[in-house]
């Protein structure tokens, strides 16, 4: 039988191309998110028949609810969870506003765990079910001028951690993938009151690199997959070495941030 996925996120981004590698390897996929047009666009370019578009605004915990009982009459169970749908906020601290806060961790973390609440009864009927939580690098380091956003991708991997045990019992495989930078409409559409630089795209993987990591994470689940080294280490050495961690964090981040006293 056809793996059966949902994709959150999936009209730009990390979130189509998933779709798209899923679909590809012939798995059957929903994909969901809130811009109907681009949803139903991506969902016209899918290898294979029979993938759904979900338009659901993953803020509305009832357009959840409705979401799964239609994915569950159609589906009749789910076998990859993918929880990549998230935004960002690139702001200092003292220039955060309630309202893209607010989004903000709704979410990237309470629709998360709305989605995953939703999910539990379908992926029980799955076979093999996993999990894949889209977290970030910067989920196990946090960094300026993205405080609010790496703390959600640090709730993110938290979640992970203690749902793969939760889920253990239903033999639900739950794996954390942190992707570093990655170049999409991410940086575009995160709210940056002051206009802080953004990254070099330069130095950033296409979108299809971490569709490829999601597959493998389903092939073979693991409970964490950073996808840059150099963050993996820092994740470590901020806990080890936490003055050390901040020189080296501060020396490659550029942007005029300076080491703590
Ligand atoms: N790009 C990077 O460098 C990078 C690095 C590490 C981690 N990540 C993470 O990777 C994930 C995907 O990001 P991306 O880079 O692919 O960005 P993106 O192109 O902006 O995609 C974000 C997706 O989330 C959906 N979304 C946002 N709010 C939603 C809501 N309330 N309800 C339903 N869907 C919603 C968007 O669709 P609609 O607007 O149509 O709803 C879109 O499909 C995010 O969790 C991000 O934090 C990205």
């Amino acid at each position: 039988m056809r793996r059966r996925a949902l994709v959150t996120g999936a009209s730009s981004g990390i979130g189509a191309a998933t779709a798209r590698r899923l679909a590809a390897e012939g798995y059957r996929v929903a994909l969901l998110a809130r811009d109907a047009v681009r949803l139903r666009k991506v969902q016209q370019e899918l290898a294979g028949q029979g993938h759904l578009a979900l338009v659901c605004d993953l803020c509305d915990p009832e357009a959840i609810a409705s979401a799964f009982a239609h994915l569950d009459g159609e589906f009749g169970g789910l076998d990859l969870l993918v929880n990549n749908a998230g935004v960002g906020y690139r702001a200092k601290v003292e220039e955060l506003e309630e309202e893209p806060l607010q989004r903000l961790f709704d979410t990237n973390v309470l629709a998360l765990l709305f989605t995953c609440r939703a999910a539990l009864p379908l992926l029980r009927r799955g076979k093999r079910p996993v999990v894949v939580n889209v977290s970030s690098v910067v989920g196990r380091r946090g960094i300026p001028g993205q405080v609010a956003y790496a703390a959600s991708k640090a709730a993110v991997c938290s979640i992970g951690e203690g749902l793969r045990i939760e889920w253990a019992e239903d033999a639900i495989a739950v794996c954390t993938l942190d992707p570093a930078l990655t170049a999409t409409g991410f940086f575009d559409a995160q709210p940056n009151p002051a206009g802080l630089p953004d990254p070099d795209l330069s130095q950033a993987v296409g979108p299809e690199a971490v569709a490829a990591e999601v597959l493998a994470l389903d092939r073979q689940p693991r409970p964490e997959r950073t996808l840059r080294w150099k963050w993996h280490l820092l994740g470590v050495l901020s806990l080890v070495a936490p003055r050390l961690a901040d020189r080296l964090l501060v020396r490659n981040l550029g942007g005029g941030w300076r080491v703590p006293r």
